[in-house]
């Protein structure tokens, strides 16, 4: 997932709309060290899997309308004002462009061409040519923080690998193995919920992250190695969203040293497993385990490991806040979709011999209802608004010419809000997901080669979370202010406060 650097208060945006000029010329100079991306080209199964033409065949010479504003800066400062003044902060700045120049327009933000576009045929041709026609880019900055020897910075071959050996914790099996652990987490949570006027967003990213630390590493809240993960690693996410400077010595230097940190703290644990000093059943157990039957060139490095061992929190953890945030509050929205989805958690109560017992793996993978209204609230909050991508050669998409270098940004929001796709496309519908839905038009997870891994843990981890809640619990927001945070992801300004009240039986 891409966070661009884009900050969250109002004086941090002031801060860098002065420094966009500034900016713009790091970005250059550092496209300049870095070298452009290229010659990825090949791919031609790719090309063809995905139906496209490559540079040698394009159809099109038309070049996508929109405009690059003033020479480096682009069309910068009217981004961020829109972020922070649009009543829809960062989609705002979309919005208009979509009014004024149809479904694909381009521009150009601190210094790069950017083209914005949405569409089953255009989304399958840009997630499948992942690799071969198109690469997923990271601001360097952003590398020197999350650590650059992860699978988000990893060439093909490398990040298959990566995938395989990360995917088998997050899997169905491996999950399962973690289950009670999930249970003791979304319980344990949301104990502290009663009675109280709750920050519906902190609370949620509390759950997160304590449940993706407690399986990788057996910790739960209170051990002083989690709290000085946690420590470090809220200073990390202060981190991505701040101006790229060492020198200032603040946010982004700190978020680089909370990384150290965390890496330090995370290999100690990795050796005394490897040693035998330690033996528990997580994830990272199951990465030792591994490498004892693997051949060394199978093996990740320490470096790697540790990288993406940061990367799957990072990850995970407001990617599942986030929508945590948005079904709440489509669920005091839509009280009969509330009391449905009520309904289905009672029902797996009652058929219980022991109402007080965890839940059953079996139990917890029959919440039908749930499923869909988790897929409703990812459609219709889209809060990662796009997806970036870099074009390694010149191709067309929905008809229009995207030159070798420029980034693309397939736009989930506009997708997902399709009416030609989704009948009344702004109406909280869960019903919807009964029927199959197009290929590619539904994309919350993305697709292809840099599909979640965090896929199954995230629906595990908040169909768990909502049967503790609707059937222990009832809320009610308290601060009616439902205006949006300007930040790369959708979420509301005041993370949405509730009250929440226990239900008496
Ligand atoms: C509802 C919650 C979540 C949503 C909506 C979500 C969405 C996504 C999307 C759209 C991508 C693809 C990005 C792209 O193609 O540019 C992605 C990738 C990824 N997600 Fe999730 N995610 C969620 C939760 C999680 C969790 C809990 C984890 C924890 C491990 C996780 C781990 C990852 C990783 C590691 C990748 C990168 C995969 C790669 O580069 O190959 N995600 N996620």
């Amino acid at each position: 997932m891409q966070v661009m650097g884009f900050v969250e208060n109002d004086v941090a945006i002031t801060l860098l709309a002065a420094l966009a000029g500034f900016l713009a010329l790091w970005v250059l100079l550092t496209k300049w060290q870095q070298g452009r991306a290229g010659g990825a080209g090949g791919g031609a199964a790719a090309a063809a899997a995905a139906g496209v033409v490559d540079g040698t065949r394009l159809k099109s010479t038309k070049m996508p309308p929109g405009s690059l504003g003033w020479p480096i800066i682009g069309e910068t400062f009217s981004f961020l004002s829109d972020v922070k003044n649009h009543p829809q902060g960062l989609y705002g700045f979309l919005a208009k462009r979509y009014a004024r120049y149809g479904p694909v327009w381009r521009t150009n933000i601190i210094g790069m061409t950017g083209v914005f576009f949405h569409g089953p045929q255009a989304f399958k041709t840009v997630m499948l040519g992942e690799h071969t026609l198109f690469t997923y880019k990271q601001f360097k900055s952003t590398g020197r923080i999350l650590g650059e020897n992860s699978m988000f910075f990893a060439d093909e071959e490398l990040h298959r690998k990566m995938r395989k050996q990360f995917g088998e914790p997050l899997s169905m099996d491996g999950l399962r193995r973690n289950f009670t652990k999930f249970q003791e987490t979304a319980i344990n949570n949301l104990s502290k919920w009663e009675g109280r006027t709750v920050c519906v967003i902190d609370e949620a990213a509390d759950y997160a992250l304590d449940n993706i630390v407690y399986m990788m590493t057996s910790w739960k809240p209170g051990d002083p190695d989690f709290e000085c993960i946690k420590a470090n690693f809220m200073y990390l996410m202060d981190g991505i969203a701040s101006i790229p400077f060492m020198w200032l010595r603040g946010r982004y230097y700190r978020a680089i040293k909370a990384h150290e940190c965390m890496c330090k703290t995370l290999l100690q644990v990795v050796e005394r497993r490897r040693s035998g000093q330690e033996k528990h059943d997580d994830f990272i157990q199951h990465l030792v385990d591994c490498e004892t039957l693997q051949n060394e060139a199978e093996k990740q490095s320490d470096l790697q490991l540790l990288d993406n061992l940061v990367l799957m929190m990072f990850a995970g953890h407001e990617t599942s806040s986030i929508t945590i945030m948005w079904l709440l509050k489509y669920l005091e929205d839509n009280p009969l979709v509330q009391e449905t989805l009520r309904e289905e958690h009672e029902e797996i109560l009652r058929k219980k011999v022991n109402p007080d017992a965890l839940l059953t793996w079996e139990e917890a993978s029959s919440m039908p209802y749930t499923l869909k209204v988790l897929s409703e609230t990812l459609r219709l909050s889209s809060f990662m608004q796009w997806l970036p991508r870099e074009a390694n050669n010149d191709i067309d998409i929905n008809g229009f010419r995207v030159k070798k270098g420029w980034k693309v940004f397939m736009d989930l929001r506009a997708g997902h809000h399709d009416p030609a796709l989704f009948k009344d496309p702004l109406k909280f519908q869960p019903s919807r997901f009964e029927e199959p839905v197009k290929p590619f038009s539904f994309v919350a997870f993305g697709a292809g080669p840099r599909l979640c891994l965090g896929m199954n843990l995230a629906k595990l981890e908040i169909s768990l979370f909502v049967h503790f809640l609707v059937t222990k619990y009832r809320w009610e927001s308290v601060d009616k202010d439902f205006s949006l945070a300007p930040y790369v992801f959708l979420k509301l300004r005041n993370g949405y406060q509730i009250h929440v009240t226990p239900i008496i039986r």
